[in-house]
């Protein structure tokens, strides 16, 4: 039986301590990193606004989001309500364009942090 060498071990508990250190993200961290506010922007005005601006007002449909009994509290909150309108609508997204969806989104009316 083979044990791994030490410096593999560290190189994994470094690894590990820094996946532990992400999912503990910091208060200040961009709850949705690396989201593509431009892909996020054409899809949200492609699929998301008409039908937001008829129901809730507000010419660009943002109402919805700004409305002061907004359902949406937290970052997991977001991800939660929007993954329900896209399967509501069946539009069957990747999560990467939810997560996109998300941050630009939070980018622009939730600003959680
Ligand atoms: C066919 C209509 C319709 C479409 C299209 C639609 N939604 Fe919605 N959405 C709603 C309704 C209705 C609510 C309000 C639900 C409530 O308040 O109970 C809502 C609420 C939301 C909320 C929560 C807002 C809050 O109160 O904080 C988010 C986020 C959201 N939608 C994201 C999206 C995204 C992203 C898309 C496009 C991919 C989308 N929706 C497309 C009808 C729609």
């Amino acid at each position: 039986m083979t044990t791994p060498r030490p410096h593999t071990r560290n190189a994994f508990r470094i690894a590990a301590s820094i996946a532990l250190a992400s999912l503990a993200a910091p208060a200040v961290a961009d709850p949705f990193p690396g989201a593509d506010l431009a892909v996020a922007k054409q899809m949200h005005a492609a699929q998301c606004v008409e039908c937001h601006a008829k129901r809730f007002g507000g010419e660009d449909g943002s109402e919805i989001y700004t409305r002061f009994d907004r359902r949406v509290t937290t970052p997991s909150g977001l991800a939660q309500q929007l993954t329900a309108c896209t399967t509501m609508l069946n539009l069957d997204l990747f999560p990467e364009d939810e997560h996109h969806l998300a941050g630009y989104l939070n980018t622009h009316y939730y600003k959680f942090q």
